[in-house]
């Protein structure tokens, strides 16, 4: 039986009983039935699909187009789930009717349900636009990827106390702008916990401490399928990089000793259809086999 349709005043009764919020990414159809039929909340076409999925060195690359292609794929799968795209960079920061338009999209041509977008205060004036359009807005701030030059790598943000009152005056704000819901990305546990108890919105943490009203993981992390790299916050429940190179060796080490395909895989032919094709065939002399020159 189909789930309950998650919306976003389902994240916000999870966060008023203390149950936790799951969430995790997908980015094309199959995925994205295994990750509904597991029962997650919340699914983010996140714009990691850029170095998980594109092999792009991180998420500046990723487009519009390219987000929409995969937020159609897993839509396609008609998810229980909330279903949040990620804006790319560059899809929300020049300028704010491009924002809001760009976040339309994702409502309008690729079924999702909701938008993500990174930053803190200077991101109120474009949340509220995009709230205004009726598109509810998840925020998300301390390691901010798309501000991976400016914060210089992929660093702990609110490591000190100035730091942190900072990341807590930006989620006050994300919150008093619309936002419906927050990530925390790598920030102290403390610090998340202490920003969590201050919001009446829910917080989904991913390297942020088990204080958040929820998790966020990388689906190609937590299940071993990218293995550039990864963060210590990850907890890799398979190793399906190694199973996928294991498959395919045997695989190809059945078709090169004649195993693959068996006569359970063939489809045989009507045995007088066969006949009079082998009679035809008399016509078409099979070619002399071509030495392999040394
Ligand atoms: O793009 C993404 O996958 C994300 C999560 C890490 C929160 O933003």
């Amino acid at each position: 039986m189909a789930r309950k349709k998650v919306t976003i005043h389902t994240l916000q009764a999870r966060k008023a009983a203390r149950e936790p919020i799951t969430m995790i990414t997908a980015y094309d159809y199959p995925t994205a039935l295994a990750v509904d039929q597991a029962g997650v909340d919340v699914i983010l076409v996140g714009d990691s699909l850029g170095m998980v999925v594109l092999g792009y060195p991180n998420t500046l690359p990723v487009t519009m187009e390219e987000m929409l292609h995969h937020a159609k794929a897993v839509a396609r799968a008609n998810p229980s789930a909330l279903l949040v795209g990620d804006l790319p960079f560059m899809a929300y920061q020049a300028d704010l009717a491009e924002a809001v338009r760009n976040a339309g999209r994702f409502l309008k041509e690729a079924g999702m349900d909701a938008v993500k977008l990174e930053g803190g205060q200077e991101m109120v004036s474009t949340i509220e636009a995009i709230v205004r359009a009726g598109i509810p807005v998840m925020g998300h701030i301390g390691l901010t990827p798309q501000s991976l030059h400016k914060l210089g790598g992929y660093r702990l943000q609110g490591r000190t106390a100035v730091d942190a009152r900072r990341l807590l005056e930006d989620a006050l704000a994300l919150e008093a702008a619309g936002c419906f819901a927050i990530v925390l990305e790598m920030v102290p546990e403390p610090v998340a916990t202490a920003i969590t108890q201050r919001l009446r919105i829910p917080t989904i943490g991913i390297g942020a401490g088990s204080g958040c009203d929820g998790q966020v993981l990388v689906l190609h992390d937590l299940l071993g399928l990218f293995d550039r790299f990864t963060p210590r916050f990850v907890k890799k429940y398979a190793d399906l990089h190694r199973e996928i190179v294991r498959a395919v060796q045997a695989y190809c080490e059945d078709v090169r000793s004649h195993r693959f395909p068996g006569p359970e895989h063939a489809f045989s032919m009507d045995p007088e259809e066969l006949a009079a094709f082998q009679v035809m065939l008399e016509a078409f002399p099979a070619p002399t086999p071509v030495e392999e020159s040394k």
